[in-house]
């Protein structure tokens, strides 16, 4: 299959697996389900740190200069956020430096074990990124209904602007790499893969935290 109708149709795949993940927030949100402000920006603060290490691991692993490039940038945003969610959380009241880096976790280690170029930018680029948007989006309405204006405003002015640029970056990227059956075939288990382990471990959490709001990274 050409690249460009592999990767259109990937797309539509993505964007269906991810809509159950987008509707679980939305109950949340029309539910008025509660949920603690400074927990949900921890989770964010550890979802941020873990793909910062996740597309820096990678960046020696890939041998594609524009990979390579794309991943090196992704990490350093992603730090960025990290630092914003931070300051954040600082001026909530809460102790950043009492923050501990995130143990294992199934989806990072899948991600981390990742053995070729295409499996990591459709696993990480095109797929986890999208998810990160989506859910973003959600919590941006959480704390929109919360009256947390400045939260909303750093996400919308700063985080989901470089989320969603790396999402179409991977989704570039797809479209040179993503060429042959079995580099297609991979791309394409890889991103049902994340979005099948996400969906898991949202529910899961949503559990814990009583909402399914929880920011991305
Ligand atoms: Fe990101
Ligand atoms: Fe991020």
């Amino acid at each position: 299959m050409a690249p460009a109708v592999f990767v259109e149709q990937l797309d539509a795949f993505r964007a269906e697996r991810l809509a159950p993940i987008v509707a679980a927030g939305r109950v949340s949100l029309a539910d008025g389900a509660p949920g603690d402000a400074k927990r949900l920006l921890q989770v964010a603060l550890a979802n941020e740190i873990s793909v910062a290490e996740l597309a820096a691991a990678w960046v020696p692993r890939c041998v594609e200069v524009d990979v390579k490039i794309a991943l090196a940038r992704q990490a350093g945003d992603e730090a960025g956020h990290f630092q914003l969610v931070a300051e954040r959380l600082s001026a909530l009241g809460f102790d950043v430096a009492s923050f501990k880096a995130p143990g294992a976790n199934p989806l990072f280690d899948y991600l981390a074990n990742l053995s070729t170029t295409v499996e990591r930018i459709a696993a990480g680029l095109f797929a986890l990124e999208s998810i990160a948007y989506a859910v973003n989006e959600n919590f941006m309405a959480f704390c929109e209904r919360r009256g947390d204006a400045e939260t909303v405003r750093i996400y919308r002015d700063f985080i989901q602007p470089d989320e969603r640029a790396h999402q179409q970056l991977g989704r570039q990227l797809l479209d040179k790499y993503a060429v042959g059956p079995e580099a297609q075939g991979a791309a394409q288990a890889a991103v049902a893969k994340v979005l099948e382990m996400a969906a898991a471990g949202r529910a899961q959490a949503a559990e814990r935290m009583g909402t399914a709001c929880f920011p991305g990274c």
